[in-house]
């Protein structure tokens, strides 16, 4: 397996990377009132525009002061919040123990947008995490059992253990139990900001905060 890069990108070229972005504008007088409109909107853009993994995104925690970012699939959101599933006792389980508030980043490059959610984070009902638990394939319910998320381990071997000694643990079993130390975080936005790509890095930026009412407001930033 090759790590080397195509041999016709230059390292030394970074500097002339660059998108002219023409594809859409973003205007107060379009925008709905109700962010998780847009959001949705967007979404299905997204993924009709051909982005591979519309649901990745940045989740970025702060814990001790130290900002920490790593890339989560969402699984589902509606007006109660974005929805996604983890290791509880993982690295991002821990920061968020020490401090809920934390915020996404979707970056849909066929789209030219992009969209930052921020707000506090709770896990999700038990209920809740079983249900998409057990809606996962069986191969990932056992890998829920068999990796200690975040921990460090001498190497692949101890994986590859481990799921034997699962599979022989569950073997014949219909139903495999959710492990207590897995399930899912819900964000509640009380910021959400789009972004949409214009020409001469003159982007359109929207943001929405929500008020002490509950109700949302927004406003456009500078490029
Ligand atoms: C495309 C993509 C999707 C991912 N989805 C998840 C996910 O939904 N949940 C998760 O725990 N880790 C997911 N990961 C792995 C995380 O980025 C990260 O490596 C892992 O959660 C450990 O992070 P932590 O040590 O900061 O807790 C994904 C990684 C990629 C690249």
């Amino acid at each position: 397996m090759s790590q080397m890069v195509g041999t016709d990108f230059k390292l030394n070229s970074i500097s002339d990377l660059r998108q002219e972005y023409k594809k859409d504008e973003l205007l107060e007088n379009k925008v709905p009132g109700d962010p998780f409109k847009l959001f949705a909107g967007w979404f299905e853009n997204a993924a009709m525009d051909g982005v591979k993994e519309p649901n990745a995104m940045v989740l970025s925690t702060v814990s001790d002061g130290k900002p920490k970012a790593r890339v989560v699939l969402l699984k589902d959101f509606s007006e109660k919040g974005f929805s996604f599933y983890t290791n509880y006792n993982s690295h991002k389980g821990q920061e968020l123990d020490s401090n809920n508030f934390a915020s996404v980043t979707f970056f849909w490059d066929k789209s030219e947008r992009q969209v930052r959610i921020e707000g506090e984070i709770e896990k999700v009902s038990a209920q809740e995490s079983d249900n998409y638990f057990h809606s996962r394939p069986i191969g990932s319910q056992i890998g829920a059992w068999v990796s200690q998320q975040s921990e460090k381990i001498e190497g692949r071997s101890v994986l590859e253990k481990k799921l034997t000694e699962m599979e022989e643990k569950f073997a014949g079993q219909s139903i495999i139990p959710r492990p207590d130390h897995w399930g899912g975080y819900l964000l509640k936005p009380q910021l959400m900001e789009f972004w949409q790509g214009r020409a001469n890095r003159l982007h359109d930026r929207i943001c929405y905060t929500l008020d002490d009412s509950g109700l949302w407001n927004f406003f456009r930033l500078s490029p």
